[in-house]
């Protein structure tokens, strides 16, 4: 397959996703087409469509010039034009929650102590659509006051290092294993992060990203398991899920060790590649 196939496909792909369509079904070469149903479901008489959106009785012997969607494009057409290419899809089914879903369910959240000394749950932020999500460990006195994920010293230097990347920051998402400030900035406890990382899990399954960056050895161990000591496992890609994770030092510990900012950017340089097909 073309880069520039790939390309538009992944660009299809996501006008589908943003319908709220999942799952596509290919007709077998031969059976033609559009069917009736799909320009009935259009609402639009398949004349009125320009010639080459229109339903064909015959199937396309190679693949179709597939447009990325585009600012202002009148989405009646677009879908049209889908559904003439592709066998008509099931009624959409949303088969996951959104990050809206998650907050709203996660609410003025009192399921763990941390609760009793947090101003504000930092739920995560940025891009919903992200295909890297760093996870952080909790938020610090800076987060906790903002409401927002590593805004502080070491938030500084990952954004340094997301620039580095050739990336921005709202490119990204953001988030942590636990949501409220622990006192004193200590590592969160195993019961807390217990409680609180189901919602980690979950952030993570509705963004689905190509990358999960764990930051540190407490988000190491929450997603990976991962038992061994950082030094040895940073730098390296995991199957996580249906994706992948990496594991990198937190920045907090080379703001602490800035000799070692130079494994950091040795490792963000592996994300860069490792994202680089697909950018
Ligand atoms: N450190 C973290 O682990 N997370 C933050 O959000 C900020 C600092």
């Amino acid at each position: 397959m073309t880069d520039r196939l790939h390309e538009d496909i992944a660009a299809w792909l996501e006008f589908y996703r943003d319908l709220g369509i999942e799952e596509f079904y290919r007709r077998e070469p031969g059976a033609g087409f559009a069917t009736r149903r799909s320009e009935v479901e259009t609402g639009l008489d398949p004349e009125s469509l320009p010639a080459s959106t229109r339903a064909s009785p015959t199937p396309q012997p190679s693949a179709p010039h597939l447009a990325p969607r585009t600012p202002g494009a009148e989405p009646r057409v677009m879908r049209a034009q889908a559904l003439s290419l592709f066998e008509a899809p099931p009624p959409p089914r949303r088969d996951r929650e959104t990050l809206e879903e998650i907050r709203q369910d996660l609410g003025d959240c009192q399921r763990c102590r941390l609760a009793q000394g947090r101003k504000t749950i930092v739920f995560g932020e940025a891009n919903p659509r992200a295909e890297l999500v760093f996870v952080g460990e909790g938020p610090g006195a800076d987060e906790d006051e903002q409401g927002l994920p590593f805004v502080g010293r070491a938030g500084q230097l990952l954004n340094r290092m997301i620039q580095f990347m050739g990336m921005k920051r709202e490119e990204v998402y953001i988030s942590n294993i636990v949501k409220c400030r622990p006192p004193g900035n200590r590592t969160p406890e195993k019961d807390e992060i217990d409680t609180c990382s189901p919602f980690l899990f979950r952030q993570i399954e509705a963004i689905r990203p190509r990358l999960v960056c764990c930051l540190g050895a407490p988000a190491m161990k929450t997603l990976l398991g991962i038992k061994e000591g950082i030094t040895r496992v940073r730098g390296q890609f995991f199957d996580y899920g249906s994706t992948k994770a990496f594991v990198a030092y937190h920045p907090a510990y080379i703001l602490r060790n800035p000799r070692e900012e130079k494994i950091l950017r040795e490792d963000f340089e592996k994300i860069r590649d490792f994202l680089k097909p697909n950018r």
